[in-house]
């Protein structure tokens, strides 16, 4: 297939990219470069991409360049742009979740309705549940999020339904658990408190560190997202999890042991936006989309390690 993958620079667009294009397939990337985290990381995960035959790779903003050239010929879109992080999203930095999140998803979508794509996947999030009445939670909860990157996360799904309902825009939407592995995004707890453990310096915790997250794999969110694409109905919000349900204090224990020696921790006030706890109920993406996750945490844990330890 032909492909394009926005926000191919970043930490899960890179890794997908680099699946597709092992899987025979032609990519488009494209990414604005934003200045979240360091352009240096990002030119670093295309690394592996850019120069490979099958490869184009679009330095731009979604909000500005030529989709219409850039979606010629495109059969499947992965939608993976965005700006992410959930605590940075209060104040005045919120005009960059609006502009990156809702509004160019709404412009792409634009472009997208005009073509004969067969999917477009979108890369939604578990932040849209908020504080979730059950756990694990299914699909059909109303989503009540507690952050404005979850509100812009939401708003962005909602677009993508409303023009698949309006205009048979073959959208779906992931909606990810916490991802992890190779590249995660230096503001994300593991990047963190890895990085900050093998240095010596104790780990920021936030809140009682007994809040929980089920956490996902990026090659799992990867695999997620080729199954949606053959196999996505349109429509359809799905929630991609990796199965493990851990409290932060859990996952530093977990760390200790990887590194042979416990991980001193500083307590923090907790953080606005941050929920209690995540739990993914995957019924509906294993039933329809052949979904299951397959890289456990202490094996997830150990490649990020070992992926830090060599940057
Ligand atoms: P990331 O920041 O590493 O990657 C996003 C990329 O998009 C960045 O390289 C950025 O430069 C680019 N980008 C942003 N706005 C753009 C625009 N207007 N035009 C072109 N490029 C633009 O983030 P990530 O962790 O890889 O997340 C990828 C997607 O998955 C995001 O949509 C995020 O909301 C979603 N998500 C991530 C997680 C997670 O745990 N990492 C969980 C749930 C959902
Ligand atoms: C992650 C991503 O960053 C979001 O982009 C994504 O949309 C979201 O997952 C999701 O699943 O939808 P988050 O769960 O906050 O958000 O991921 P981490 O940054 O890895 O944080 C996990 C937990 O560790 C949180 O409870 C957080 O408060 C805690 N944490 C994080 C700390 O205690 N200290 C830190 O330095 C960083």
């Amino acid at each position: 297939m032909h492909c394009v993958v926005t926000g191919a620079a970043g930490f899960i667009g890179s890794h997908l990219s680099e699946a597709l294009l092992a899987g025979g397939h032609t990519v488009i990337g494209i990414d604005v470069f934003t200045d979240y985290y360091p352009r240096a990381q990002k030119e670093r995960n295309l690394a592996g991409l850019r120069g490979r035959p099958g490869f184009t790779f679009v330095e731009g903003d979604l909000r500005e360049v030529d989709l219409p050239r850039l979606l010629e010929g495109a059969e499947w879109v992965f939608h993976q742009a965005a700006q992410a992080g959930v605590r940075a999203s209060w104040g005045d930095y919120f005009s960059t979740y609006t502009a990156h999140n809702v509004l160019a998803t709404q412009m792409l979508l634009e472009a997208v309705r005009k073509m004969p794509v067969r999917k477009l996947v979108y890369a939604s999030s578990s932040s849209i549940y908020g504080d979730a009445e059950r756990a694990p939670t299914p699909e059909e909860t109303i989503p009540q999020p507690v952050s404005p990157y979850g509100v812009t996360k939401l708003a962005a799904e909602h677009l993508c339904f409303a023009y698949a309902r309006n205009f048979n825009v073959p959208a779906v939407a992931l909606r990810y658990f916490t991802v992890y592995g190779e590249r995660q995004r230096p503001d994300m707890a593991f990047h963190r408190f890895l990085r900050m453990a093998l240095s010596g310096e104790p780990v920021p915790v936030y809140g009682d560190g007994l809040q929980s997250r089920e956490f996902t794999y990026v090659s799992d969110v990867v695999k997620a997202n080729l199954l949606a694409a053959e196999h996505g109905r349109p429509g359809t919000p799905y929630n991609i999890g990796g199965g493990s349900q851990v409290t932060v204090a859990e996952v530093l224990d977990l760390m200790g042991e990887l590194l042979g020696r416990p991980v001193a921790r500083q307590m923090l006030p907790a953080q606005p936006g941050d929920v209690r706890r995540t739990q993914a109920d995957i019924t509906r993406a294993r039933t329809e989309l052949g979904y299951e996750p397959t890289v456990g945490l202490r094996e997830g844990l150990r490649r990020e390690l070992e992926w830090l330890r060599g940057t």
